[in-house]
């Protein structure tokens, strides 16, 4: 699988504040006169959105293989429709969560196969690899915490918080396989002090990304 330039992903448990940081990468990068395409799964696409319901309503009760291939059924449409033309054009990509989350959640959270999951990622994203990561990491239960005070409930919410901690020692683990592309960053700080360690980054790492 190779990386493709231009693509970020933004990883993390839930509540660690990806979206936020998301956007405020997205905002820096277009100051900085790039065309930025921002965008986050499941979802992205039409398609992806009605995918997105039906993972994430508290009421289905899901098979693990359901599942997984609903989230590789939304980043197939995903791929193709939006972020493989996106690259193809040098505007940089930025999602808020990609293939690292299957691997952590239905991988290491879940228990499935992860030869099973990394076959997925060959037919469906070969070429279309993060070239640079950024994992938001805290402790699950404060994470969970901030995301009840944003009356946030949906079916991985709803997950024990064992399971929760399977999902963040999976991303863990992921970070130190590949500490090239995948950065951790302390999601614990205020959020301004994890926007200007992301700034940071973005200076050594993205502003000249197509020079
Ligand atoms: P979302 O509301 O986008 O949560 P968050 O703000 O935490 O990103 O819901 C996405 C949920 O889907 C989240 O709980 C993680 C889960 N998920 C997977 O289990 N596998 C995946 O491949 C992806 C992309 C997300």
């Amino acid at each position: 699988m190779s990386r493709a330039k231009g693509f970020i992903s933004f990883e993390g448990i839930e509540g660690s504040g990806k979206s936020t940081q998301t956007k405020f990468l997205a905002g820096l990068l277009q100051s900085k006169g790039h065309n930025v395409i921002q965008t986050a799964e499941p979802g992205g696409t039409r398609i992806g959105g009605e995918i997105r319901k039906l993972l994430l309503e508290p009421q289905n009760h899901m098979e693990p293989l359901t599942e997984l291939l609903l989230y590789y059924a939304s980043r197939a449409q995903h791929v193709q429709e939006v972020i493989a033309p996106a690259l193809k054009q040098n505007s940089i990509v930025i999602t808020d969560r990609y293939t690292d989350s299957t691997v952590a959640y239905q991988g290491h959270a879940r228990g499935i196969d992860l030869n099973l999951i990394n076959n997925l990622n060959n037919i469906v994203a070969p070429d279309v690899q993060p070239c640079l990561t950024f994992l938001l990491d805290m402790d699950v239960e404060e994470g969970l915490k901030r995301n009840k005070k944003a009356l946030k409930e949906d079916r991985f919410e709803l997950e024990a918080v064992e399971f929760h901690n399977r999902v963040r020692k999976g991303f863990h683990k992921i970070a130190n396989e590949e500490p090239d592309r995948v950065i951790i960053i302390d999601a614990s700080q205020s959020e301004e002090d994890v926007s200007s360690e992301i700034q940071k980054i973005a200076e050594e790492k993205i502003y000249n990304i197509f020079n």
